[in-house]
């Protein structure tokens, strides 16, 4: 059990990774939504298609991926003959554990002729179902490329899905798939702040629903939020997306007095907090470098075929 390893208490985390990523010819990738101590240690930050492209050409002999499993799942497909460690190998997200591979092997059977797009946010298994994936950074460009006369298949986030139909003007049979994130965000309260602050500019992330993408200036993927907000010259934003992007946001634009202000979520709780990305931490982090465990397998012949649409994304994007 890695997590039961003990940690020396004075133990320097950052110099012992930086120590182990040169013994391990590792980089370490990470999301815009890892802790923000997860974030300052990583190689490279990005979103999840800029993550994709940079396992894709990594000369590293070692990845470790911070991030959800799907992303790590990704970086695998892309790097057999690598070393794929993760921090927790239970962080996982509503998206892709919500359309389950032979689920959804009937639902396209419910479907023929149509062209399976998936978001990223899927299994391995529902990726070797798949004709192309996307990514929120270039769905649009995706689905247009599609010829007019050939009927689609969207799966797994319906939101997204929604998005996309209306932007591209293209009808799409949706998987009814959610963010558990992105849901929570309410209508009302953001109603509510954009009063309390009515300079702000709402960024949405689009797995956001219809009617809190409806507030949005700005609607785009966790880096084209950051992109956006860094070359705004507006001062105030409400960040409908994970608050692990205000850290990059707040690093990028210092000493510019943006302020970012998380959109709030229906409740109480923290639960626009992505439960399962915060599953990493940087303790998890430095043992599984020490320990070279967990490590993401596959089987070779369901990842060959999980490869061939990830492939076309990359070459479409
Ligand atoms: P991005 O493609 O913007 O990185 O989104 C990934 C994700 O999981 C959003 O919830
Ligand atoms: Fe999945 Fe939503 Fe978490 Fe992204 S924020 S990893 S879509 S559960």
């Amino acid at each position: 059990m890695v997590h039961a390893a003990v940690i020396a208490p004075k133990l320097d985390l950052f110099d012992e990774i930086g120590r182990l990523k040169k013994e391990l010819n590792a980089v370490i990738l990470g999301h815009y939504y890892q802790d923000d101590d997860i974030q300052d240690v990583a190689d490279f930050i990005g979103d999840s298609l800029q993550l994709a492209q940079e396992a894709a050409k990594t000369k590293a002999d070692t990845i470790v991926f911070c991030g959800v499993h799907f992303m790590a799942e990704t970086a695998k497909i892309l790097n057999p003959s690598k070393l794929v460690l993760v921090p927790d190998l239970k962080a996982g997200c509503s998206l892709a554990d919500g359309c389950p591979a032979e689920a959804f092997a009937a639902f396209k059977a419910q479907h023929p002729g149509h062209f399976v797009v998936s978001y990223v946010n899927c299994s391995a298994g529902v990726k070797a179902l798949s004709d192309v994936i996307v990514t929120s950074s270039n769905a649009k460009k995706i689905v247009s490329r599609i010829p007019k006369d050939q009927k689609i298949l969207f799966a797994p986030d319906q939101h997204l899905g929604r998005y996309l139909i209306k932007e591209t003007g293209r009808e799409m049979v949706l998987w009814p798939g959610s963010c558990q994130v992105h849901e929570i965000f309410s209508e009302k309260k953001l109603l509510q702040l954009k009063e309390r602050h009515p300079q702000a500019k709402v960024v949405a992330h689009p797995e956001c629903e219809a009617p809190v993408l409806k507030l949005a200036d700005y609607i785009g993927s966790t880096r084209g939020i950051l992109e956006h907000v860094v070359a705004s010259d507006q001062k105030e934003f409400i960040v409908a997306t994970e608050p692990g992007i205000i850290h990059q946001m707040e690093k990028q634009t210092q000493g510019s007095g943006k302020v970012f202000i998380p959109a709030p979520p229906d409740s109480a709780c923290a639960c626009n907090e992505c439960p399962h990305m915060k599953l990493n931490t940087l303790e998890k982090l430095y043992l599984t470098m020490r320990l070279r465990s967990p490590k993401l397998e596959m089987d070779e012949a369901l990842r060959v075929k999980a490869y061939a649409p990830i492939q076309r994304m990359l070459d479409w994007s």
